[in-house]
């Protein structure tokens, strides 16, 4: 294989496959025309080793331990600025001028407020219904109210639809909070940030004026610029591949809450947050560690490895810091699922097993304890996640639909049913 072709033989045939570099990381060897070329396709089950696509937006090396949003490296983008900052760089490429920010604050907090119809959603839920589910049904209802933002051929609609679920998200996720406890909805605020706006709707009632902790509100900022994307997950793929077929982009970001809800991926903080209480103590740690290297108990350390990380999630240390700062803001001197946590990580990560397969902690390790001293209970941390990814969502859907050589996507299979055979008529069948 040269720098930029593959030849591939079968039999004695053979091929020229086309390699195209990206700016940064892997080569992508283009395979289009394989099957039309050769009669074969490939076979990848999970897409370990398939790009679905070119990308502009997030890029992960998963050996050095990196995070990128358009160039710049999350450690920066999650100590020095904020999260409509990463939105509007998500969304548009470039960081915006002061002008730009100001603007694009101003254009989300005026779409923060939904539909008062949308409230009676809610009533149709059980209380104890999972607030994930709330969310999957509730924002793929939102196209029933925004028809005039659906026409994915319109960029001012795109647009439109892009800035309406971005604002909308945490008022939807903090009216599926309060209707999960039996407390009143509270509505947006209009002079407060973004995520400070977030922790009001879910934490103040209206016998009394809640004032938000600047500390608190900081580190929630922070949490949601670490899951605001993260390349072609599991979920983001979902999204690109509902929107390749044209749907609108609320049920293509439904679609995603759906995908994200799983504990292999965006449900692993609330897994992992229920493992270390479930361990309850440093000492119970070498008989769960010993489950999770078991090939017979299905058993996995929650929070621990990554597709594509193969070295510390980047994500994780800067969620350990903040974890480290909100207890200390809130007086929570020894919190022992803490205690377990730094235990199990420092174990793990001297474990043969682990070093072997390269399994470090994930986003997900950390972030339950933080969001448990935050005030959530478990049920909302994946829904704390999807609020935040809801830009990546939209930006890596926006970003497919403006693609002029995006098509349906449409995988085939390796079959191994049956041949073609005739039908049985019932009175013959055994
Ligand atoms: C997220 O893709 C993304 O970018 C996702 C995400 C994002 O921001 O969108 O980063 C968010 O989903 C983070 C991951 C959260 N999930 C978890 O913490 C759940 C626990 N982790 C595992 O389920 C697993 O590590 C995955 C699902 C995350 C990754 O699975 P892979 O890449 O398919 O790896 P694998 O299952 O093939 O595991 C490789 C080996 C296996 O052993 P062998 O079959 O080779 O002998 O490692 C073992 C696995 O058994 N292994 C684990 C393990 N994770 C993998 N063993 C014990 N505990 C674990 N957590």
């Amino acid at each position: 294989m040269s720098n930029n072709s593959a030849k591939l033989t079968i039999g004695d045939e053979s091929w020229d496959l086309e390699v195209s570099p990206g700016s940064v990381g892997p080569s992508v060897i283009d395979i289009a025309a394989l099957y039309k070329n050769t009669g074969h396709f490939t076979y990848d089950p999970g897409f370990t080793s398939t790009a679905s696509c070119e990308s502009k937006i997030t890029y992960i090396d998963g050996d050095e331990g990196t995070l990128l949003y358009r160039g710049y490296p999350i450690e920066q983008l999650a100590n020095q600025g904020d999260f409509l900052e990463a939105c509007y760089l998500l969304l548009y490429g470039e960081l915006p001028t002061k002008a730009q920010k100001d603007d694009f604050v101003q254009r989300v907090t005026y779409h923060t407020m939904i539909h008062e119809q949308m409230s009676r959603f809610f009533t149709g839920f059980r209380r104890d219904a999972h607030p994930m589910a709330i969310m999957v049904g509730t924002v793929g209802a939102l196209s029933a109210f925004y028809h005039d933002s659906t026409d994915i051929s319109d960029p001012h609609q795109r647009m439109v639809a892009s800035l309406r679920m971005i604002a909308k998200m945490p008022t939807i996720a903090a009216m599926a909070y309060k209707y999960h406890v039996g407390q009143p909805f509270i509505y947006p605020r209009n002079d407060l940030d973004y995520a400070s706006n977030f922790l009001h709707m879910c934490f103040a009632v209206p016998c009394e004026e809640y004032k938000v902790n600047p500390v608190l509100a900081r580190a929630m900022d922070r949490i949601f610029i670490l899951h605001a994307d993260h390349e072609q997950n599991a979920s983001t793929s979902t999204v690109r591949l509902a929107g390749s077929s044209g749907a609108n982009p609320f049920a293509c970001i439904a679609a995603g809450i759906a995908c994200l809800w799983g504990p292999a991926h965006g449900g692993a903080n609330e897994a992992a947050l229920n493992m270390l209480a479930e361990i309850g103590s440093v000492d119970r740690i070498p008989e769960f560690i010993k489950r999770a290297k078991d090939k017979n108990d299905p058993f996995r350390l929650m929070g621990f490895g990554h597709r594509v990380y193969k070295n510390y999630d980047p994500r994780a240390r800067i969620m350990q810091k903040t974890t480290h700062e909100v207890l200390a803001e809130l007086g929570i001197r020894d919190d022992p699922l803490l205690d377990v946590a730094i235990e199990l990580e420092k174990i793990a990560l001297n474990d043969e097993y682990f070093i072997e397969k390269k399994l470090y902690p994930n986003i997900d390790f950390y972030s339950g304890i933080t969001l448990r001293a935050l005030g959530f209970p478990t049920t909302m941390f994946t829904v704390l996640f999807a609020l935040a990814r809801t830009v990546g969502w939209i930006a890596q859907w926006k970003e497919m639909v403006e693609d002029p050589s995006q098509k349906i996507g449409r995988p085939r299979q390796l079959y191994t049913g049956y041949a073609p055979r005739d039908y049985v008529p019932i009175s013959q069948r055994r």
